[in-house]
């Protein structure tokens, strides 16, 4: 099994500091203070709270900066290359999708540019927090985040609809990762096999698992057809009838 390394808060200018232990406190996370951070942690996955919002560091990483998101990079990918599209071209936007991992809500932001209205769900309180705040600041009104174990919401989604999940892979292979997923896999854990063989049992027609070419876990059911990437593939599984 990974293990899992939980993020430290603290705070990136002093006014800050009492935002960021209720913020620690909420999440049941450890805080200390920036000069604790500079000392005795010089390896560790930070959340930093500044005056522009929440930041993540991987002091780890050589030369790292605290990042936020940017949604605008992930407008400028070239679309009519991007596996994504291709995948979501295939549907009718009528279907609303259910981003069951929902994360940075990266993926979640292209689905809704490509037209469809997304639900996103995320379980970790922090993250959660973090892409609100961010979705907020980029007036993403489309994407609707949530709060929430994924699997508790299997049940009320309707057959005319769409999951797409994008579980989480091991941490062994650093170079496949952007700074900021490289943060997630360090931190979190997930049990991405549950959630996918729940979704295959949901009554949504069409499933969409964007999946890495390193960690292909074996699922109970074939896909009705792959599109393959050079670092991923989306395994699709299409059951409209007719
Ligand atoms: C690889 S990340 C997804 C990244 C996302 N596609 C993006 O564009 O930012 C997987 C995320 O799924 C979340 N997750 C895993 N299982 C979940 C569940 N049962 N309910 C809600 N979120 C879950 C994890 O906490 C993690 O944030």
């Amino acid at each position: 099994m990974k293990s899992i390394q939980k993020p430290i808060v603290s705070f990136l200018s002093q006014p800050l500091e009492k935002k960021a232990k209720t913020f620690s406190k909420d999440h049941s996370l450890s805080f200390l203070s920036p000069r604790e951070v500079r000392k005795f942690h010089k390896d560790k996955l930070i959340i930093w709270l500044h005056s522009d919002g929440i930041f993540l560091q991987d002091l780890s990483l050589k030369n790292s900066k605290p990042f936020s998101l940017d949604f605008q990079a992930q407008k400028k990918e070239n679309m009519s290359k991007n596996l994504l599209q291709r995948c979501f071209s295939k549907f009718d936007t009528d279907y609303p999708v259910y981003d069951l991992t929902a994360g940075f809500c990266l993926d979640a932001f292209l689905i809704t540019r490509l037209g469809f209205e997304v639900n996103a769900f995320e379980k970790e309180s922090w993250l959660f927090e973090f892409t609100k705040e961010k979705l907020l600041k980029n007036k993403i009104e489309k994407v609707k985040l949530y709060k929430k174990n994924s699997l508790e919401i299997l049940s009320g989604i309707d057959s005319k609809s769409i999951i797409y999940l994008d579980p989480m892979f091991g941490i062994e292979n650093k170079s496949f990762a952007k700074k900021e997923m490289h943060f997630l896999r360090k931190s979190l854990f997930d049990r991405s096999h549950e959630l996918i063989e729940s979704s295959l049992k949901s009554k949504a027609e069409l499933i969409v698992i964007k999946r890495h070419k390193i960690k292909k876990k074996k699922i109970s059911k074939s896909p009705s057809f792959e599109l393959v990437g050079k670092v991923v593939t989306f395994q699709i599984f299409d059951r409209r009838k007719g």
